[in-house]
């Protein structure tokens, strides 16, 4: 079977208007700025206004990674949406964009797997264009989470934000340089208790209780889950480098989830890569789950920072636990 390799042809990112700094935190729970600044690395978060969706976020990242990858919604073969925030349970949130996008009758469906959303994207895609499937692929990175959080709870209400990313992945032509070298994913379902919404499935339908409880907000053992984010980050780009015969010099961008600057330094200071060459974004943009990967990405990008014909590894973890890579030349 002829196998193809699968490249970035555009990104985009999109954040709501709106920001919560941390001194407006500072007026809702008993928290500081220099708190939150010392023990994360974030100092504000965009938040989207009421009416607002995940489906709106991914519209505006869409667009914009189309425009860069010169091609139309019409143009792709296959939609992906990674979020745990969607807009509603059903129908899947990659559905509503394809409509909303005007793509065409194309395959739309949403991936849940946290922050790890993107790189399971990627990875997905990557995989329908080596085996020939699909030619072009949307892959988004989108999240409302702010719905989702219980704004008395300072242990996590600190911590996210709202906003999407996405980017194109197309089949490289045999004279293009660029192409994903590998991907690695990985979860561990039995430290899944670490992070959890626990109603509005099957398990909890929504009740007096749900709400009495709070049970509709995100609930996090943050100190364990700092630990399992710097191991499984760590694994997953070993094995990246491994599995490539590379190491770390030869990458010129680590693009790690953005949950919290702690982590990220101490999976920089794993692979004694220097933090310049890691995109940090966390400072405006918080956690915002599914996207962070591709909004970094997307970000450093823009700025020039990232060129094409560099070496990138892109890490995350998530609820799951998930976690994984995505070694690629840009
Ligand atoms: N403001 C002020 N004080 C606070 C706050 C706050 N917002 N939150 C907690 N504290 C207090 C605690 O009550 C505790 O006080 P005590 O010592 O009197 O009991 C003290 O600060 C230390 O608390 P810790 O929980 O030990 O603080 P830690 O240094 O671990 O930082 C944090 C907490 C930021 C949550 C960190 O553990 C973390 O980032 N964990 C990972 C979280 C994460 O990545 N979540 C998402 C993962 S999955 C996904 O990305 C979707």
């Amino acid at each position: 079977m002829t196998q193809f390799r699968s490249r970035i042809a555009g990104t985009g990112s999109f954040l709501p208007e709106k920001i919560l700094t941390n001194a407006d935190l500072e007026k809702i729970v008993e928290t500081n700025d220099q708190w939150i600044v010392e023990r994360t690395g974030i100092k504000s978060r965009h938040i989207a206004a009421d009416g607002v969706n995940t489906s709106d976020l991914a519209l505006e990242a869409a667009k914009r990674a189309l425009e860069v990858a010169q091609l139309t919604p019409k143009d792709l073969d296959m939609i992906l949406v990674a979020t745990v925030s969607g807009d509603q349970p059903m129908p899947n949130t990659a559905c509503i964009l394809q409509h909303k996008l005007g793509a065409g009758q194309c395959m739309a469906v949403d991936i849940s797997a946290a922050c790890t959303g993107f790189v399971y994207g990627l990875t997905i895609a990557d995989q329908f264009i080596r085996t020939g499937t699909y030619k072009n692929i949307l892959v988004v990175g989108a999240e409302v989470l702010h719905r989702y959080i219980n704004y008395k709870d300072r242990g996590t209400c600190i911590l996210f934000g709202d906003g999407a990313g996405a980017a194109i992945i197309t089949r490289a032509k045999e004279d293009e340089d660029s192409k994903v070298y590998s991907t690695h994913l990985h979860a561990d379902g039995s430290i899944s208790d670490l992070f959890v919404l626990p109603a509005g499935g099957s398990a909890i339908p929504f009740s007096a209780r749900v709400l009495e409880e709070g049970l509709h907000y995100v609930q996090m053992k943050g100190r364990e889950i700092f630990k399992h984010a710097v191991r499984t980050m760590s694994h997953a780009c070993d094995e990246a480098l491994t599995h490539n015969n590379m190491t770390p010099d030869q990458v010129s961008w680590v693009i790690p989830h953005q949950a919290n600057l702690r982590i990220i330094e101490a999976v920089a200071k794993h692979f004694k890569i220097p933090m310049d060459k890691v995109v940090v974004e966390i400072e405006d943009t918080a956690n915002t789950s599914a996207a962070t990967v591709i909004i970094a990405l997307d970000r450093a990008i823009r700025d020039g920072r990232i060129q094409r014909g560099q070496n990138l590894l892109l890490t995350a973890f998530g609820a799951g636990i998930t976690s994984g890579s995505v070694l690629l030349r840009y």
